[in-house]
């Protein structure tokens, strides 16, 4: 990576973004907010054609009501991905839940397919009828959040720049096997998350510890 007009000292370099071109804050960015749950989109397009894709910028933002918020980026001027087109359409996606067991089949989706293909099909995920919205939640899924659209937040409008989609949760799919008294047990998710490069981690029962709030200060 080529450091420029960079204020470098000994224990840090520096990047200046007005310096940079756009791929180079992308790398660094998604080293720096990491690791990052991935939300695995499920939508239908306006005659009813399914998409599934995934999308590590990904957040909850709050709870009542309980909202979440994941970017499709800009591929290029006034082109945009297909689930935001579709989001844009409908006003509707299902959110699924990223486990270890279908990682690759979850990879799979991200591929560039063109119109008309169907990511469900390449990737042999299997679809379960959703209650509120129409897409389709996925059934390897250990939990899926059924949304609909609240805002889309352009920020920029070039290459990599982000539209935020924010949306309500309206129905909640949990796997019963992870359901122990009641609660779900975060031990039995096997939780896969995204990092920066190629870089991916997994959250495992040998890698969780608890930790209590403060009782004071
Ligand atoms: C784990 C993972 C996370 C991804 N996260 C994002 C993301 O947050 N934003 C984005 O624009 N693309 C992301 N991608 C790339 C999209 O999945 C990819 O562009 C996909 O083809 C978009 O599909 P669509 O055009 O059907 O919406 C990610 C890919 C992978 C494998």
């Amino acid at each position: 990576m080529e450091i420029k007009n960079s204020n470098s000292n000994d224990a840090f370099f520096g990047f200046d973004v007005a310096e940079m071109p756009w791929s180079e804050a992308y790398r660094l960015l998604i080293h720096c907010v990491a690791p990052r749950p991935i939300a695995f989109v499920s939508t239908l397009s306006k005659n009813g054609k399914a998409n599934l894709a995934p999308f590590s910028f990904f957040m909850g933002g709050g709870s009542n009501p309980p909202s979440v918020a994941f970017s499709p980026s800009t591929e290029a001027p006034g082109k945009l991905k297909d689930t935001l087109v579709n989001i844009k359409e409908t006003g509707e996606y299902t959110i699924n839940i990223v486990s270890h067991s279908f990682i690759e089949k979850m990879n799979q989706t991200s591929f560039s397919y063109p119109h008309g293909v169907s990511e469900w099909e390449k990737s042999g995920l299997t679809m379960a009828p959703a209650v509120k919205v129409g897409p389709a939640h996925v059934a390897e899924s250990l939990m899926a959040m059924e949304c609909k659209l609240f805002q889309i937040v352009h920020h920029g409008e070039n290459v990599g720049s982000a539209n935020y989609v924010i949306g309500e949760v309206v129905y909640f799919h949990i796997a019963r096997e992870i359901m122990h008294n009641g609660r779900i047990d975060p031990t039995r998710v096997d939780y896969v998350a995204r990092m920066g490069g190629q870089w991916y981690t997994r959250a495992t029962a040998d890698s969780m510890f608890q930790l209590q709030r403060p009782q004071e200060g």
